[in-house]
């Protein structure tokens, strides 16, 4: 957990969730093993295991949000620090990803809440320009719901499949948040991620 705000980063939620924030150099055992068993009984059938340093070729989060229900890890979203292109600018990002809600807690605002956690995580960041993300075309109105934007350009990012290969996307959906700089403020051009996708 983060030092300086341990306690601070801690908020009770409404119905009895808690949610947290943990630096991913700081989880524990029993966090990773709960970490596991949400996002393989997700995706296991589909994608494999989940792997914490490279989720299904995905970049890792280096910060975690994570909603608990009494013992029960019942969310998650992540992202991690990059400095990617947009244009001609340099540009900070929280690169965000492993957005997940147990199936029988769907529907009830709690990706919501924990993605409007995560994003206040990311204010507090002064490094943060942006958060940032990718997701699929169905998905975008429940990050629209928390606030994100889209944002339309051609994308380049390393291949999660191989880490090496170079993609080139257009249309993505891409998203944003504000964080230290406006959603306005995102820059004209295009996305170079700079590496795997979130
Ligand atoms: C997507 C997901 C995180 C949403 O979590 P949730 O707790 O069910 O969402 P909420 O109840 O907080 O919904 C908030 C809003 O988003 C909308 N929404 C929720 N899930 C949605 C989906 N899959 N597609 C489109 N809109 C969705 C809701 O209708 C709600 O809108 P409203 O305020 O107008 O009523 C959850 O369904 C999930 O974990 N899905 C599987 C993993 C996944 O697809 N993750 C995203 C990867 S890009």
């Amino acid at each position: 957990m983060d030092r300086i705000s341990a306690d601070a980063e801690t908020y009770a939620a409404p119905m009895g969730e808690v949610i947290q924030v943990r630096r991913h150099v700081d989880l524990a055992a029993t966090e990773i093993d709960a970490l596991q068993s949400l996002f393989d009984s997700e995706y296991l059938n589909g994608f494999g295991q989940w792997n914490p340093d490279a989720p299904y070729g995905y970049s890792p989060a280096d910060t975690h949000v994570l909603a608990f229900r009494g013992d029960a890890l019942v969310a998650h979203v992540g992202f991690q620090r990059r400095r990617i292109a947009v244009g001609t600018n340099d540009v900070m990002v929280a690169g965000t990803g492993g957005v997940l809600v147990d199936e029988r807690e769907r529907g009830t605002g709690l990706g919501r809440r924990v993605m409007r956690h995560a994003q206040k995580v990311m204010r507090d960041k002064p490094w943060v320009d942006f958060g940032f993300l990718g997701c699929r075309k169905e998905v975008v109105p429940f990050y629209e719901s928390a606030g994100w934007v889209q944002v339309h350009a051609t994308e380049r990012c390393l291949s999660r499949t191989d880490q090496k290969s170079v993609v080139v996307s257009q249309g993505g959906p891409n998203l944003i948040c504000s964080a230290q700089c406006d959603a306005s403020e995102w820059p004209e051009g295009d996305i170079d991620l700079r590496g795997t996708p979130w």
